[in-house]
């Protein structure tokens, strides 16, 4: 790769390998047509039925894909790959946290996923039904996955680091009646306990009747008849046969729903489809990490996210690659984790966080260059922008000067990639370049005027996509405010993100622009924690805010007014640390609490958590003029 003035171009091997040559003509191509554009992706998908109609926009913002088309996400993502070379080819390799190693081929991933699906079904699971999965990072967590989409049913995973009451908040909202989960799994050399945190749930979330069980730790857990199963007991029984069939799916038809936070506290249960999303997330992955049959894929997301959903199990799956996943911490037992088994694994292409990279850099280089990463074509960040100096060591230092870096800016709502670059793009460091074929994106003014080259505004999205989320879970409404109310007239997608784009159009992201708060790429909304602030007893009020943080790109400052007669204390901010932690899950653990008087509000009440952050930054606290006194 070649380098002027901080951009980085490809080298002309990358160039050769790559799947998309020429950005601008396919691009052109692909916006002023995206039915055709999308249609010819589709193509190359097996369906039961084609569809008769690509885009069906009649009941804006409520967009239908394929409509009329029957599949399954399973029917790409296994079972056509029996019926090719791709059989016999390892579809996926694991390697737990001490050290242990299984490997699956298509052929035993198609058995596993089969006896899961059988399973489920003798568990009374019928299409439709909402699964709820609260796994460590094992391949049962993906054949949980996979089995429920097979059948029809409806995946809601909760990821592993949350807590019982974020697990029952969710199973309520979705009415879920079965749980899968595992004693627990191994992190930083310890066994977690999930089991335990998924009894507390159930005795708050009533509808619960079953939960199935994985044994990875071999910990004791606690079980109880007729509710309790251990999967490997339900496996060994006739029940759980090695064929299975696919559910023929209306392309419209629900594969997941994915909670994610937003500016209220209750966390939005967003639906995305089999159609569209098998579509989207495999032609994303496909051409902007140029996906080989060869390749060995790793996403270092935990399932548990939309990264982990799109790129972890579904599209490597659906372009036939074999994917890679590790159970545990990147620094257990030493730094060199990561780089360790990219050499021993030979690794094609590593897709991880800013967070991850910088977490991993404080080690220094020798961590790094002492294992041999020559297996490496192509790396990837998501999540939160990457800040230069990360870009730059991951780019030097794992990269070696030799794989370009694929910034991929999207959401979960957005199912697949939306601003990304392709091997082929010239980089800057910092930016996730250009839209995706199909899109046209602007950064515009609160009136949606396009501002000026290099100028901040809100991030819209001109064009419906496959992958897009269909909806909210039981709020359409909350759907439609959230994201179209804005431009409704322009039918633009409003993203929350606030962004420039530079006179070559290459696209900024600065952050978030609602109460959302991005701690290490995780994403938490500033309502759920300064609730769950208010839930200690010493505590009447609170605001939340991001302010920058070294490694997590962003950490939780907290202000809160304490009760009448309760003295604040360094040992109290401990408490109420370590009680966010227990109420939210350790990613919600607040860096500082501050205890006030009182916060600055507007006079109808609402606080105004943009002067708290100005204050504590040192900088101008903008019009004042709403604030109460
Ligand atoms: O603010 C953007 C940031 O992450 C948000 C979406 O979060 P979530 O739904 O959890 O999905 C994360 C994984 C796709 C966005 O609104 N974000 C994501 N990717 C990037 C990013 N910010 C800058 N650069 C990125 N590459």
């Amino acid at each position: 790769m070649g380098k002027s003035k901080d951009i980085y171009y490809p080298s002309k091997k990358v160039v050769e390998n790559a799947t998309v040559k020429d950005y601008d003509k396919l691009y052109k191509k692909s916006v002023k047509d995206i039915e055709k554009f999308w249609a010819e992706e589709a193509k190359r998908l097996e369906w039961f039925k084609p569809w008769n109609k690509v885009l069906d926009d009649s009941e804006f913002p409520f967009y239908k894909w394929f409509v009329g088309g029957k599949t399954n996400i399973i029917s790409n993502a296994i079972d056509r790959h029996l019926k090719t070379a791709n059989r016999n080819k390892l579809a996926i390799i694991w390697e737990g946290e001490p050290g242990d190693i299984k490997t699956y081929s298509y052929h035993a991933l198609a058995r596993e996923v089969c006896e899961f699906a059988n399973v489920l079904k003798a568990m009374g699971v019928r299409k439709g039904e909402v699964v709820t999965i609260y796994m460590p990072q094992i391949p049962e967590q993906v054949f949980a996955m996979l089995a429920c989409a097979k059948i029809g049913a409806v995946h809601s995973v909760v990821y592993g680091g949350f807590s019982h009451e974020a697990i029952a908040e969710r199973v309520n909202d979705a009415k879920s009646r079965v749980i899968i989960t595992a004693d627990g799994g191994y992190r930083r050399g310890k066994p977690t306990q999930l089991k335990e945190i998924v009894n507390k749930a159930m005795e708050i979330a009533p509808t619960l009747e079953i939960c199935i069980t994985v044994k990875r730790t071999g910990e004791d857990v606690y079980m109880e008849n007729d509710r309790d199963y251990w999967y490997h007991e339900l496996k060994s029984l006739p029940i759980a046969g090695h064929s299975c069939g696919t559910e023929e799916m209306d392309a419209e038809d629900p594969l997941f729903i994915l909670y994610t936070s937003g500016s209220t506290g209750k966390p939005k249960g967003l639906v995305h489809t089999h159609g569209g999303y098998s579509v989207y997330t495999s032609a994303t992955h496909r051409m902007v990490f140029d996906i080989k049959p060869e390749d060995r894929w790793w996403c270092a997301a935990d399932p548990g996210w939309i990264t982990g959903h799109s790129y972890l199990v579904y599209a490597p799956l659906i372009n036939g690659a074999t994917l890679f996943m590790y159970e545990g911490a990147p620094n257990h037992p030493y730094p060199d984790r990561w780089w360790r088994m990219i050499d021993k694994f030979g690794i094609n292409i590593l897709y991880t966080s800013p967070t991850a990279i910088r977490g991993l850099m404080r080690y220094g280089e020798s961590w790094v260059t002492k294992h041999d990463l020559s297996s490496l074509r192509l790396l990837g960040s998501v999540g939160e922008p990457i800040n230069p100096e990360a870009w730059k060591w991951y780019y030097r230092v794992v990269g070696q000067e030799r794989c370009p870096i694929m910034d991929t800016w999207w959401q979960t709502e957005t199912g697949g990639f939306v601003i990304t670059p392709l091997p082929i793009t010239p980089l800057k460091p910092g930016s996730a370049t250009k839209p995706f074929f199909g899109h046209e994106i602007a950064v515009v003014d609160e009136d949606g005027n396009e501002v000026a080259p290099n100028e901040v505004g809100a991030l819209v999205l001109k064009n419906p996509w496959p992958g897009m989320a269909r909806t909210i879970l039981n709020d359409p409404e909350r759907y439609k405010d959230t994201y179209w109310k804005k431009f409704e007239e322009k039918r633009w997608y409003h993203a929350g993100d606030s962004a420039k784009k530079d006179e070559d159009g290459y696209f900024w992201i600065i952050g978030r622009s609602d109460d959302v708060i991005k701690v290490s790429g995780y994403r938490l909304g500033t309502a759920e924690i300064e609730s769950a602030v208010v839930s200690h007893d010493a505590v009447t009020e609170a605001a939340a805010i991001p302010l920058p943080h070294e490694l997590k790109g962003n950490a939780i400052h907290v202000y809160a007014i304490l009760k009448e007669g309760v003295s604040p204390s360094k040992q109290l901010e401990k408490e109420v640390k370590d009680h966010v932690a227990q109420v939210m899950g350790p990613i919600a653990k607040p860096e500082e609490i501050v205890f006030v008087d009182s916060l600055p509000k507007t006079r109808s009440g609402k606080i105004m958590r943009r002067v708290l952050k100005a204050r504590a930054l040192g900088e101008d606290e903008g019009d004042l003029t709403t604030l109460d006194d």
